[in-house]
């Protein structure tokens, strides 16, 4: 499956922290934002990615993340002239997504936790695959309602009366049908092409899977200043207690195999002195062991 980050939008709750760089690659305790989705794709099996951005932006982020080529991925650019909605993603990416299936992440969206996506991913087959996360301020985004039974029966776009607690990530599974969808959307009363209506697509069409995150799974959101500083206090107590570190992608790349253990030395001896580089080193001499 081929992955999309989308890291567009003007970032104005974060101003003036987004004046000369973007939401995406703003600090979360030790990284650029943007690591974390990457990584959350990276360790569910994709390695082919397009990057979606600004056109101020992309050069950033080229710069950052070059080909990809370095931790055995690929990466494409392609520019949102304007935020007009997360659904425009797929016909940015139209040429890039092909013929096959797609995972579309959020550039802002932070998970955590053993195995969350991992079912989802290995079990896609067509349709659409998206997920449920209890949070305590549903009205903030696309908000699945479930029957007794547990399946899920509607789906709505922040609204002001939110049917249950269960908020939307912004991690997405399509099969190629999404594009033609896309296609067919129609602008919000916000002016955008909601990736809310893509879903309700599916679900009207009875092909839309909807995984509810456990309790234990931890999806951060870093999209305002108070947001950003708890995300990163959150890295850092996990980090410093456990020893590991989250949004990783050289790890991920070499634990998922897309990195060989001579192609993580090289990248390790490219680094600074610094703590991410003595962190590689572990990973490395770990598997040596
Ligand atoms: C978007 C989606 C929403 C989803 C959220 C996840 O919200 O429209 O359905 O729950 O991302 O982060 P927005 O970023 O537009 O507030």
């Amino acid at each position: 499956m081929k992955g999309i980050i989308l890291a567009g939008g003007s970032g104005s709750r974060l101003y003036p922290l987004t004046k000369v760089a973007s939401k995406q690659l703003q600090p979360v305790y030790d990284k650029p934002m943007i690591y974390y989705p990457l990584t959350t794709l990276i360790e569910n099996g994709v390695n082919e990615f397009c990057l979606i951005s600004t056109p101020m932006d992309i050069p950033i982020f080229r710069q950052l993340l070059g080909n990809g080529n370095q931790w055995g991925t690929s990466f494409e650019y392609m520019e949102q002239q304007k935020p007009e909605g997360i659904a425009q993603a797929f016909l940015i990416a139209e040429r890039f997504i092909g013929k096959g299936s797609v995972a579309l992440i959020l550039g802002d969206n932070i998970f955590y936790g053993a195995d969350g996506f991992n079912l989802a991913f290995s079990e896609f087959g067509d349709g659409a695959s998206i997920f449920g996360y209890h949070v305590n301020d549903p009205e903030r985004y696309g908000v699945v309602e479930f029957d007794s039974r547990g399946k899920a029966i509607s789906i709505e776009e922040k609204p002001k009366s939110p049917k249950s607690n269960y908020a939307v990530p912004g991690l997405y599974l399509y099969d190629n049908k999404v594009v033609s969808i896309a296609k067919n959307l129609k602008p919000s009363s916000r002016g955008e092409l909601e990736i809310t209506d893509v879903n309700m697509t599916y679900l009207n069409n009875s092909e839309l899977k909807v995984y509810k995150l456990s309790r234990g799974f931890a999806w951060l959101d870093a999209g305002t200043s108070s947001s950003l500083h708890d995300a990163s206090a959150y890295v850092q107590t996990i980090e410093k207690r456990q020893g590991i570190k989250i949004g990783c992608p050289e790890e991920a790349a070499f634990r998922a195999g897309f990195l060989s253990s001579a192609g993580l030395e090289k990248i390790i001896g490219k680094l600074p002195n610094c703590e991410y580089r003595t962190y590689l080193e572990e990973v490395l001499n770990e598997t040596r062991r």
